[in-house]
């Protein structure tokens, strides 16, 4: 039973346009930013083991599963799930999904354009040669002189976010297609680039050991939910940025293929940022738990040292603020795509509004680095003690609703959707690798998602 739905919003013109783009998604902050520090904070290897492992048996699988489900629907996530639960004869309350996914995007886009901001306020940091030569400690205060004062963290977020909706308003397709088209690559050879040049000024050995060498002592059941929640952040998974993408996705593109190419290039780009980062950390005797403020503080002093370095990090803030604008936009897209198709909105207007609510809560990001530092909402929970309302949001959305949203969606794929809907949407026949997909999402996804959160809750305890 082949649907022929078509997409009102229009689809990708080739296979590349969707690979980019879903890269475009994938590759942000996450890779560049997100995961060093977390690694850091985690003890490195055994934190990028199991991030490893959960790529491969959990993320691949659910990509895989969430460009099925938009590829089927042709919708936003929420009319997505919605007629995908009445064409599988399953409850209607399958929408609530897509709502999930919409909130999470929405809650994720708030305080992911306030850290781009910073990226941005680099751009002309590094560029103005303000960086050049400091020492450790000076590009320390450069930093803290950013964060602490809220009104330009305002700006840069407003500056980000007007960014973010002028491309969302013309429409993925147009604009992005090709910018994703230069800037992925570009930003590939600077990172190698940067890898070079902590090979050769950096620690190198110190830090490919502290990001290779496992040492299991050093991660708790925190650090795996955090590797799994990582794993879901990267990907863009668990939330409809990759069904909305899906749905306009042509017919005859390979879901699995593209699905692998997608992740392998995101992992490689996580990994290149360690390894040009955690060497520059040692040689400097930096701390690499040093949290979210890690690669403003470690990059710079690169960058302030080498030949042509403020032409370099300018550069390399640059195309940073692309990975995440690509990143962004896919973040928004499923809310603006559902405010066109339910509310008669043009896009236009659906992008004023969608961007205005974001930029309205992500108020609450700006201040939790300055005047609400101190507001820790749930000091009373051990593990919460410290967390800003930023940790708190990053927690929940990382942590919490893009696992459990990935698990719904894999439920749904293998246990509510029937085998015929999903041989027949992937169309890779039903032989080996159908079994494999299947197999994993059916059992090792629900399975380990469910044993993660509970370990974390700290109903049973692993380590103990
Ligand atoms: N994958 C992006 C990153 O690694 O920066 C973040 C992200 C984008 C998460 C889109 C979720 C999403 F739906």
């Amino acid at each position: 039973m082949a649907t022929v739905r078509a997409s009102i919003h229009g689809q990708w013109s080739t296979r590349l346009a969707f690979i980019l783009a879903a890269t475009g998604s994938a590759v942000g902050l996450g890779n560049i930013w997100k995961f060093p520090y977390i690694a850091g904070e985690n003890g490195g290897g055994a934190f990028v083991l199991v991030y490893l492992g959960c790529i491969a048996i959990i993320g691949i699988p659910i990509m895989m599963s969430e460009v099925m489900l938009g590829r089927r629907g042709r919708q936003s996530p929420i009319n997505t799930m919605h007629t995908l639960a009445s064409e599988e004869n399953v409850s209607p309350h399958w929408k609530w999904l897509g709502w999930a996914g919409v909130v999470s995007g929405f809650l994720i886009l708030s305080y992911y354009s306030v850290i781009a901001g910073w990226a941005l306020a680099y751009v002309f940091r590094t560029g103005s040669g303000l960086i050049t030569g400091q020492t450790a400690d000076g590009i320390q205060s450069i930093f803290s002189d950013l964060v602490s004062d809220p009104e330009r963290l305002l700006a840069w977020h407003t500056i980000f976010m007007v960014m973010t909706m002028t491309v969302v308003a013309r429409g993925v397709r147009s604009g992005l297609e090709r910018a994703v088209r230069l800037l992925m690559p570009a930003l590939f050879v600077l990172l190698i680039v940067l890898v070079g040049y902590a090979w050769n000024t950096g620690s190198f050995d110190q830090g490919v050991d502290f990001l290779f060498t496992p040492d299991f002592s050093k991660i708790d059941a925190d650090g795996v939910l955090t590797a799994m929640g990582h794993a879901f952040f990267t990907l863009s998974l668990g939330m409809g940025a990759i069904m909305v993408y899906g749905s306009y996705l042509p017919d005859n593109v390979s879901i699995a293929k593209t699905s692998i190419a997608v992740s392998a290039m995101d992992t490689l780009v996580a990994l290149l940022a360690g390894m040009a980062i955690f060497p520059i950390v040692f040689a400097n005797g930096l701390e690499p738990g040093a949290g979210p403020g890690l690669i403003f503080q470690t990059l710079p002093i690169a960058f302030g040292h080498m030949d042509y370095g403020a032409f370099f990090g300018m550069l390399f803030f640059i195309l940073l603020v692309f990975a995440a604008w690509t990143s962004a936009i896919s973040l928004i897209e499923p809310a603006v795509a559902w405010l066109v198709e339910n509310r008669g909105m043009n896009r236009v207007f659906a992008s004023a509004v969608a961007g205005l609510a974001t930029w309205l809560f992500g108020l609450l990001t700006v201040f939790s680095f300055n005047i609400w530092a101190d507001v820790k909402l749930l000091s009373g929970i051990k593990v919460f003690q410290d967390s800003t309302i930023f940790d708190l949001l990053d927690y929940l959305t990382a942590n919490i609703m893009l696992p459990l949203g990935g698990l719904l969606i894999a439920v749904f794929a293998v246990w509510q959707m029937s085998r015929n809907s999903s041989v027949d949407e992937l169309s890779m026949g039903d032989g080996f690798f159908y079994k494999i997909w299947r197999f994993l999402v059916k059992y090792i996804t629900p399975v380990a998602v469910f044993i993660v959160f509970l370990n974390a809750v700290g109903i049973i305890d692993l380590n103990g």
